[in-house]
């Protein structure tokens, strides 16, 4: 049995203050990649987990990784009696703003509902995403969505987004969400606006763009070069970076894109996927 974790994007995040808690007062338009980690389970008397993939160095496989986290919250909700050995392919980079460990979280929630067979509703879930970070519920909807609050209180997004080709760019530089949210200058630059989602995206912002690309100055190199591209619909950072993204109305400029960026920059990650 295996789930997808799909890499979240941004298409805008706008920060409109800053809770006395720490946490930030955000209004995003979450969207979501076909592609992403991919988590499988087969039965096991114990909870465990194991890594492979490019990215599997950079991550502990113990109990503070969000999957196993989010196992035991489920386990505990639900009285489950048994584990389940858990196997993460990490194909997405990490600390990169396109989910990550939330999505793998997520997809977690998805997976063991299914395999231990439990009676969880959606909503059942999303208590649970909740209590495991601020993009856990939107990664465990995994589809066009709005967020406000901490980015966990969604909301429908006014319409559809339309099928388009997405490109990911990353410099393989972490970057701790944290750390770029702390130095966000705290100008509130207004609302996120709340019609047609790429519409709203495109007169939108990330307000942590700037912050970001004080401590990675390669972000604001990767937002030029995908500027560049021919057919380019919406570029832009997603969430706390240090990815960057690009939509093109089909898989032929995403490709022509991905060609370029490929041979002017062969360090820097990418994906070519579309938007689900
Ligand atoms: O909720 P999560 O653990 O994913 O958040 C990671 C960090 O990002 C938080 O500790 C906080 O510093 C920052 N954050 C924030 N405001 C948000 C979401 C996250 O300041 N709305």
């Amino acid at each position: 049995m295996h789930e997808t974790a799909y890499a979240k994007i941004n298409l805008a995040l706008h920060v409109r203050g800053r809770e006395p808690d720490g946490y930030h007062r955000l209004e995003t338009l979450f969207a979501f990649a076909g592609d992403g980690d991919r988590l499988t389970v087969a039965p096991s008397d114990d909870l465990g987990l194991t890594i492979i993939g490019e990215f599997a160095p950079l991550i502990d496989s113990g109990n503070d990784n969000l999957v196993i986290r989010a196992a035991q919250a489920l386990r505990a909700r639900f009285g489950v009696p048994c584990g389940a050995s858990l196997h993460l392919e990490k194909r997405l980079p990490v600390a990169a703003g396109i989910g990550g460990g939330s999505a793998d979280a997520a997809a977690a929630l998805r997976l063991l509902r299914r395999f231990w067979m439990l009676p969880a509703s959606d909503e059942d879930l999303f208590g649970i995403a909740r209590g495991l970070g601020a993009d856990v519920p939107a990664c465990l909807a995994s589809r066009t969505v709005r967020g406000e609050g901490r980015g966990d209180d969604l909301l429908p997004a006014a319409g559809r987004l339309a099928d388009f080709a997405l490109l990911l760019v990353n410099p393989r530089r972490p970057l701790a969400t944290a750390s770029v949210f702390g130095r966000w200058d705290g100008v509130d630059r207004g609302p996120l606006g709340n019609g047609d989602p790429l519409a709203a995206a495109a007169a939108g912002r990330n307000d942590l763009e700037t912050a970001a690309c004080t401590l990675v100055p390669e972000i604001a190199e990767i937002l030029r070069a995908l500027r560049a591209t021919g057919g380019v619909r919406l570029v832009r950072m997603s969430g706390s970076g240090a990815t960057c993204f690009a939509l093109y109305a089909g898989d032929d400029d995403r490709a022509r894109a991905a060609a370029r960026i490929r041979s002017d920059h062969p360090r820097w990650w990418q994906c070519e996927t579309r938007l689900r």
